[in-house]
């Protein structure tokens, strides 16, 4: 039998929450939105939050909440997923991409702050795969952060702080491979009344609270979350802890099943006092092994596994628009070309992470032996 990559916990819990909203009649606009936006805000410790459609809604709202348009330079990390990059787009700024950190696989600080320019606008640093970004050597430059949080639900920065705790807009995403899921959605966590009254507005088509129906004084956008979503959402929250728990069992397991593949790099250990929020265990083959055949192997074991993630920058509407090639980012581009994806959600039992293991020994390691 064949495993999935990801796969949501959902039970009835989730099912009474939805039906409840479905029969109430209030399916969009309702109290569900509040009531989600405040249980998140406390889960991760930040003052305000906005329920919008998506991540990329958020982060999109979020970079307008800052104050970022027309040729200004927002400073990221090429390793991500694609939408961190596209927003910035989407205001006409310039994405301003910079090299990883060849351990954490976050935006490298130092690099960061040698590509600061007058016109660098925020930076928009991602806590890719869940490990918190160093965001404490960024907030010395003293320019806003908008941080993309989406992969990061319950990791914790050094000092203690929740990821998306620290005040700035950080922006987290629901879709079903995540800690959390509504299916699509998105949150954007923040710490400013002034940012929260902006983002509401925009989120429904630049209309303000006190405005009445089909009464909008701004430019804005439907990224509206729906009362399902967050009925579904608050379901989630409830047993959020467990499933963040049972991820990191997950990724343990996994720890110790490919202890001994010689060359293969794993997700880093946590150091320092930053908690990784789990989210997906992606490994990087050893340097010479064909990631493609890889795939194509461990698919036929029953094994899905991904490329994950492409570089940015190398991605033909970006190499065309900014001349981006080879080379420019080696620790991005080394990383890119060796990642994979392996099977990875909280009820995920220790003999399919065994299974995972054996397929991957029998593909990468049999013919080396
Ligand atoms: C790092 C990162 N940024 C942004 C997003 C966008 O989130 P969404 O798909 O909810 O728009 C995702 C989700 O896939 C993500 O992983």
């Amino acid at each position: 039998m064949s495993l999935p990559l990801a796969k949501p916990v959902l039970g009835e819990a989730e099912e009474r929450a939805v039906l409840e909203v479905l029969r109430s009649g209030h399916l969009s606009l309702g109290p569900k939105i509040p009531e989600f936006e405040r249980r998140f805000a406390e889960k991760v410790g930040a003052r305000h939050a906005s329920a919008v459609s998506s991540g990329t809604a958020a982060l999109h709202l979020a970079l307008r909440a800052v104050g970022v348009s027309d040729g200004d330079e927002v400073i990221t990390s090429p390793f991500s997923f694609v939408a961190s990059a596209n927003v910035v787009l989407m205001e006409r700024a310039r994405p301003v991409f910079v090299d990883i950190d060849p351990r954490t696989l976050n935006l490298d600080p130092d690099a960061a702050a040698a590509a600061i320019t007058g016109r660098t606008k925020a930076l928009l640093p991602v806590h890719i795969f869940g490990y918190p970004a160093d965001l404490p050597a960024l907030e010395r430059h003293g320019l806003p952060i908008v941080e993309d949080a989406c992969e990061a639900l319950g990791a914790v920065h050094a000092d203690g702080t929740p990821v998306g705790g620290r005040g700035h807009p950080a922006a987290f995403g629901f879709y079903p491979n995540k800690q959390l899921t509504t299916g699509e959605g998105g949150m954007l966590v923040m710490g400013s009344a002034e940012h929260k009254a902006q983002v509401d507005s925009e989120r429904n088509q630049g209309r303000a609270p006190d405005m009445g129906w089909l009464d909008h004084d701004r430019l804005g956008f439907n990224y509206r979350l729906t009362d399902l979503a967050c009925a579904l959402g608050l379901a989630q929250l409830d047993r959020l802890d467990g499933m963040l728990a049972d991820r990191a069992k997950v990724a343990g397991w996994y720890r110790e099943a490919l202890a001994g593949f010689e060359g293969l790099d794993l997700p880093c250990p946590d150091e320092g006092g930053d908690v990784r929020g789990w989210f997906v265990f992606v490994v990087q083959l050893p340097p010479g092994v064909g990631r493609d055949d890889t795939i194509r192997a461990l698919a036929g074991h029953g094994v899905p596994s991904k490329p994950y993630m492409p570089a940015i920058h190398l991605m033909s509407f970006y190499r065309e628009r900014f001349g981006h090639r080879e080379g420019e980012f080696p620790v991005c581009e080394d990383v890119a070309a060796r990642s994979l994806s392996l099977p990875f959600f909280p009820e995920m039992s220790e003999g399919q992470v065994a299974r995972v293991a054996e397929a991957l020994e029998s593909v990468v390691y049999a013919g080396l032996k």
